[in-house]
């Protein structure tokens, strides 16, 4: 009886959001306090599975999980030689469709656990490409983002059809996360974004402008200067506010930030929902605004150091 296992953890955007669907850059850190774990055993009857969401046979997985079905089946082809008798258990602390890379977490752990079960050698490369069977079913074309970050250990400087680069940084200061409890929808965010952006000059501008911002922001990491990137995070705000993916909650989440200390705030990830969050420059206030965020309806709040 074998087992096997294969990890993962949560991601936040910094900034660069949407506009790297454009080509734009877009920051990215891991957060590895927020772990994805996937483990094997071996059984007698087939492929089952052990989530939250669902316990059962593969086949007659429901639908939300047929791009982890995919997957599973890929790899099987791919490095199986006989019949496949398994267990596959997911434990997740990461919030689903709350732009901390759920989708993409499940992906990465579930392909580095069975290429550990089958004893196989996994390059980056052959996980990449496994991973977007998956994203491709559940988020339509991302831009890579999530999978990139979710696999990676440091923070993330990614062009979309480029690997990934280092970040540079050099700051102290802590990263609020909080998650508005509202479900946020990738590709109807997207689309949305698109529709915007086909019609309206502005939108372009927003786009080119959260580029810009990105750039900045690189720069700004490798000085200590928490301040300027507080700013650079609230210009961020506002022109992914203009695009339209800022729904209430998160904006009375934002303000509740940045009454409570917050030195710059924005959404995370494709918005209309999902988490935004904060920069704080010591650990009390950190704790002084993660307490605000709950008070003003955050479902749950994470601190994270730079
Ligand atoms: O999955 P989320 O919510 O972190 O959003 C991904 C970021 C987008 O730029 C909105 C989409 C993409 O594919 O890059």
């Amino acid at each position: 009886k074998k087992e096997a296992i294969g990890k993962s953890h949560a991601k936040i955007i910094l900034i660069g959001e949407h506009s790297v669907v454009y080509g734009h850059p877009a920051i990215a850190f891991p957060i590895d306090s927020i772990p994805m774990t996937v483990t094997i055993s071996t059984i007698t009857n087939g492929i089952r599975i052990n989530s939250e969401f669902y316990k059962g046979s593969l086949k007659e997985a429901p639908v939300n999980l047929l791009g982890i079905k995919r997957l599973i089946e890929a790899v099987c082809k791919k490095l199986a030689t006989g019949p496949v008798n398994i267990q596959i258990n997911f434990t997740s602390e990461i919030p689903s469709e709350r732009g901390m890379g759920s989708s993409a977490a499940v992906s990465i752990a579930l392909i580095k656990s069975l290429y550990n079960y089958f004893e196989a050698p996994l390059t980056k490369q052959e996980m990449f490409e496994l991973s977007t069977i998956e994203e491709t079913i559940t988020h339509g074309n991302p831009s890579g983002i999530d999978t990139a970050t979710v696999s990676s250990e440091a923070p993330v400087w990614f062009i979309h059809k480029q690997a990934p680069g280092p970040i540079k940084m050099n700051l102290d200061g802590y990263l609020i996360i909080a998650d508005s409890g509202i479900r946020g929808q990738t590709d109807v965010a997207v689309n949305s974004v698109r529709q915007m952006v086909n019609q309206d000059q502005n939108a372009r501008a927003a786009i080119g402008n959260l580029g810009q911002l990105t750039t900045e922001t690189k720069a700004t990491l490798e000085k200590n200067d928490l301040n300027h990137l507080g700013t650079l995070l609230n210009h961020a705000q506002q022109q992914l506010d203009y695009l339209g993916i800022n729904i209430p909650r998160t904006e009375h989440l934002i303000q509740v930030a940045n009454r409570s200390g917050s030195l710059g705030s924005k959404l995370t990830g494709s918005g209309l929902g999902g988490c935004i969050i904060a920069l704080a420059d010591n650990h009390a206030s950190a704790l002084k605004i993660a307490n605000a965020l709950e008070n003003a309806g955050a479902v749950n709040t994470w601190i994270e150091t730079l």
